[in-house]
């Protein structure tokens, strides 16, 4: 990606402010926004401007972005270091033709995988499955990353259409989460779904060994009362578990995009079939719409865009996502995963070194909760978040709408600070009429000063319903693919995690005190001296 063009435009930002934007332009709301219908994406309060915008878009074509998103969606195998081809969107292709990869169309399986999954899902809900001691109250989804943040985030989101059996997430190693997970829960009446697309990672199956043992010594049948997700089909009947109730998916599903399929199985059975239907039609609106429209009205390529201007051009480090949507609490972590796992690299797709920054730091946290937080360094710390607000016109209580209008003001609130900020002089007025004067005034003036000119974007939505879900993850997803093209990067690949997995195998038994620590390096070691000494 040649930026020389956009960096030169960088110095006609400095002398300017986002606000003379809309002073020169009264449609600037209107001409700085991108709209699928439902969704609208307004990134006016930015400095990107007619020229700048030209640029960034023209950097589409040198890339060939359109060739490279039609391969995706063609199944060619463009994660070249795995071999593999990229098809989430083939997943929730409900009414489109048939996708092909080596020749052979996956839709077939595609559609039959998610026939089985509603039956079972329905049949879960209505009780006409059951555990040894009668129909299923709770499910536990033993998973991690891509197996856990996808169906944790959607559970949450879609919590008003939730009326199956109550939903657990189990994914971190650490003893603590499976015994207060498991500790209040039936044996006999709790359905285990064990999500790994490779069914080896270390986590989930040392959770699902427990998981089952806790399940037998109370009186459950892990026959009846186990599922498994997975890629790796073989291993899930090796582990016991009856291949009518393997939901199995391609290697062509990355992880961290696989909510859309057998991993959203927990999804399904807690909001029902149809409203899960919903979730995929939503995002496959969204893959209409980022294969159809041009670049300017491209919501996707618009917000990968904006994300290149601030992180590549200019060089912020970070980017914050801050829903207005309670329900959206772990949209950030979902986000951190599928961005910084996708686009956390260093070596272009040809095994070059990068020439500019790769994907930013990723993170958030539900406002208005966040403003009482860290919003203070977002407004007066000296380095420039930009920060991705989204909203729901509506939310789901029509009793408590007062609440929800509050949320909204206090969203609009804070991108309107972020850009129009607060100057010396106006502080200063703030605190005569507060009574102060002289150096006193001249004093507390100054830390009252907000530099404002900060940038924001703000994606807004009717409501959090499945489908208008489906649209923002997928939004979000077509996002990274465009960044990742732009940085000439493999977004689908995750060689970063390997080798502290390798190095968690090789400590096993050094932290189990059966090899001596001989070897590591001395902070290493002098931990593991510290834990084999405390240990009960
Ligand atoms: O360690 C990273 C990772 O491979 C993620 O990419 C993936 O989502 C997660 O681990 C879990 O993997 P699996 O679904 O194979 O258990």
């Amino acid at each position: 990606m040649q930026l020389d063009q956009l960096k030169s435009l960088v110095g006609s930002v400095n002398s300017r402010r986002i606000l003379d934007l809309f002073g020169a332009d009264s449609n600037r709301a209107q001409g700085f926004s991108a709209s699928t219908g439902d969704l609208l994406f307004d990134y006016s309060k930015t400095q990107i401007d007619d020229d700048i915008r030209a640029a960034l878009i023209r950097l589409c074509d040198k890339v060939n972005l359109s060739d490279r998103r039609a391969a995706m969606f063609a199944g060619d195998k463009i994660n070249e270091t795995e071999g593999r081809a990229v098809l989430h969107t083939a997943l929730r292709n409900l009414d489109g033709g048939p996708v092909e990869v080596d020749g052979q169309d996956v839709m077939p399986d595609v559609l039959d995988t998610l026939q089985r999954m509603r039956v079972f899902a329905e049949e879960v809900r209505g009780g006409t499955i059951t555990g040894t001691g009668g129909s299923f109250t709770d499910v536990v989804n033993i998973g991690i990353g891509g197996s856990d943040l996808g169906p944790v985030m959607a559970t949450h989101a879609l919590a008003p259409y939730h009326d199956g059996p109550r939903l657990h997430y189990v994914s971190n190693v650490d003893g603590a989460q499976i015994a207060d997970t498991l500790r209040p829960l039936d044996p006999t009446r709790t359905l285990v779904i064990v999500a790994s697309k490779t069914f080896t990672t270390i986590e989930t199956m040392t959770n699902a060994r427990t998981a089952r043992a806790w399940m037998i010594d109370g009186g459950g049948d892990p026959a009846q009362q186990f599922a498994a997700v997975s890629s790796a089909v073989d291993k899930t009947q090796a582990f016991g578990i009856p291949e009518a109730r393997v939901f199995g998916f391609a290697d062509w599903v990355g992880g961290r995009y696989s909510v859309w399929g057998p991993v959203g199985l927990p999804v399904m059975i807690a909001v029902g079939s149809n409203a899960f239907d919903a979730f995929l039609r939503g995002g496959q609106a969204m893959d209409l719409h980022f294969q159809s429209a041009e670049w300017i009205e491209n919501m996707p390529v618009m917000l990968a865009l904006v994300g290149v201007w601030h992180r590549q051009v200019i060089g912020h480090t970070s980017r914050a996502v801050l829903p207005y949507d309670q329900r959206l609490v772990r949209l950030p972590a979902y986000f951190q995963q599928l961005e910084m796992e996708s686009n956390g690299k260093s070596v272009a797709m040809d095994g070059s070194a990068l020439t500019m920054p790769s994907g930013p730091v990723v993170w958030g946290e539900p406002g208005t909760n966040g403003q009482h937080a860290f919003y203070q360094l977002i407004h007066q710390g000296t380095d420039v978040i930009p920060c991705e607000f989204m909203v729901a016109a509506n939310g789901h209580e029509p009793e408590l709408v007062h609440h929800h209008h509050l949320l909204l003001a206090n969203c609009l609130a804070q991108s309107e600070a972020l850009m129009q900020g607060r100057s010396l002089d106006e502080a200063r007025a703030r605190m005569a009429e507060q009574g102060l004067t002289g150096a006193e005034l001249e004093r507390q003036a100054r830390h009252r000063v907000f530099s404002g000119d900060r940038p924001s974007t703000t994606l807004i939505y009717p409501q959090l319903t499945p489908y208008v879900l489906g649209q923002i993850i997928a939004l979000y997803e077509h996002r990274v693919f465009v960044e990742g093209v732009l940085l000439g990067i493999n977004s689908f690949d995750q060689w970063g995690v390997e080798l502290g997995k390798e190095l968690a195998t090789s400590l096993g038994p050094i932290v189990e005190g059966e090899v001596s620590a001989k070897g590591k390096d001395g902070s290493t070691a002098a931990l593991v001296g510290y834990a084999l000494r405390h240990r009960d």
